[in-house]
């Protein structure tokens, strides 16, 4: 039987929970494949499988979810330091570097994330790719509103013609442009050739005034759980 990319993304959300242990600080992710781990979590809890909780939401959605669930939460001023956090990815690549961002929780993603001592991804096999930004999607660069084109084409430039980058403005349902959880813009970079090399083109976007994080999560995650039509892969770091 074919499985579905929704009952995929449950498998590897579940297979990440079997991680937790009670009495953990955890990371709670964002997304569709996130979702399914953070219900999962909740259903633990209250079936009392799982005990002393303490959850950290990646975005206000996770956060309503999470409260929705009856999951105890806090923030990183209380606990800087996490055992384990369960997100998705919109891209993992063969050393296990993420794009995310697609649905917009980058920032609060990557702060929580990188206070982590365990990072588990969870995606189905459609992630998977052999160099992130290569596939002809988004690579989100969450930005301030001001001035949002001159930041966008500076972005641009950074990149060479080969790489052959355009940046363009998110825009949410209402047709005004898509505000993140920080009241920021994202531009979606997307490239035509390659981007190069990831940290040095992750220093060079940081190093524009005007940008406040992108969506290249290199060398966090500390394994990243794929589910596919063969099976669960688990690969570490
Ligand atoms: C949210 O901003 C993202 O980083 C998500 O974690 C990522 O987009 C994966 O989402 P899905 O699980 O819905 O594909």
């Amino acid at each position: 039987p074919v499985l579905t990319q929704d009952e995929l993304k449950k498998i590897a959300a579940y297979k990440a929970v079997d991680y937790v242990e009670s009495g953990m600080v955890l990371g709670l992710g964002t997304g569709s494949t996130a979702y399914y781990a953070v219900n999962r979590i909740g259903e633990l809890l209250k079936q009392g499988k799982l005990t002393n909780i303490i959850g950290i939401p990646t975005s206000k959605k996770t956060e309503e979810q999470a409260i929705s669930l009856g999951i105890p939460l806090s923030d990183l001023d209380t606990h800087p330091v996490l055992d384990l956090a369960i997100d998705g990815a919109d891209e993992v690549d063969t050393y296990l570097n993420l794009v995310k961002g697609r649905g917009g929780s980058l920032l609060r993603e990557k702060m929580v994330e990188g206070a982590c001592k365990k990072f588990v991804v969870i995606v189905d096999e459609s992630k998977m790719v052999k160099t992130l930004g290569g596939s002809g999607l988004a690579m989100p660069v969450e930005i301030v509103p001001f001035c949002w084109n001159f930041t966008a084409k500076r972005l641009e430039r950074l990149f060479s013609d080969a790489a052959g980058c355009v940046a363009k403005l998110r825009v949410g349902d209402t047709g005004k442009p898509f505000m993140t959880d920080n009241m920021n813009y994202i531009v979606d970079l997307y490239f035509k050739g390659e981007m190069g090399d990831l940290k040095v083109v992750s220093d060079e976007i940081l190093r524009l005034a005007g940008v406040v994080e992108h969506g290249m999560f290199i060398d966090m995650a500390t394994t990243v759980i794929v589910a596919g039509e063969c099976g669960i892969t688990v690969k570490n770091k």
